[in-house]
């Protein structure tokens, strides 16, 4: 039995890689790129991420759309795709990404128990209304928050506080849910209970930063929640 969890008013999820899968833009044109095709979809996250951190660390923010263009093309450089078509054709279908295939029934599973779900991502909002409505989760979430606003992204602790004010929740009732392993660490650093939903099955890292608690997907989060 796992252990359950006391239970939050709120439970707010990390975007890309947790209720939307990065990779499914690479996957959908896969035949295009050839056997290089993981890579290029790694290495344009990783840059998509780099960018995010090295621009909010020198006050040049730009909105997390224009920087995961910037590092599409970045990676497509690094691999010599020169073909412009298919450029296109991947940020077109990293704008509409799907969802994880167990994301809305867990969502609906929340929501019967009276908890308030939201997003809290470093997505602008016109790619988060994009991938929502897309993935037909628009019903689902009490908010879609975006950092945009703050002209920066996380992980600093400015970036969780727009979850309290757009719930009108106290940090302690919720519940934040994330992918990326710093993004536990800093909602964990700025005070909320965390789950760390490891797809990737990486080995554990911040190790003063520690979730309440690790799962391999989101089907299981509803049980978890005591
Ligand atoms: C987000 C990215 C960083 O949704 O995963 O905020």
């Amino acid at each position: 039995m796992p252990p359950t969890l006391s239970l939050p008013r709120a439970v707010v999820f990390d975007a890309y890689g947790t209720l939307f899968d990065v990779h499914a833009a690479v996957q959908q044109h896969a035949a295009r790129l050839g056997p290089q095709a993981q890579a290029v979809s790694d290495l344009w996250r990783a840059k998509q991420l780099e960018y995010s951190w090295t621009r909010s660390l020198m006050g040049r923010y730009r909105d997390f759309w224009s920087l995961t263009q910037e590092a599409l093309d970045h990676a497509l450089a690094r691999f010599g795709i020169t073909d412009a078509a298919l450029r296109d054709d991947l940020a077109s279908a990293y704008h509409a990404l799907s969802a994880f295939p167990e994301v809305p029934a867990m969502l609906a599973a929340l929501r019967e128990r009276g908890l308030r779900t939201a997003i809290l991502s470093n997505g602008s909002p016109d790619m988060l209304a994009g991938a929502v409505t897309s993935a037909g989760l628009a019903a689902l979430f009490d908010a879609v928050i975006s950092v945009h606003p703050l002209g920066t992204f996380k992980p600093p602790r400015a970036s969780y506080e727009p979850v309290g004010t757009a719930l009108g929740v106290a940090t302690g009732d919720v519940l934040f849910v994330s992918s990326n392993r710093w993004d536990i660490a800093g909602a964990t650093a700025f005070g909320f209970a965390s789950v760390w939903c490891n797809r990737a099955s990486l080995p554990d890292e911040y190790d003063d930063l520690q979730p309440v608690a690790v799962l391999r997907d989101l089907a299981t989060l509803p049980g978890l929640i005591g």
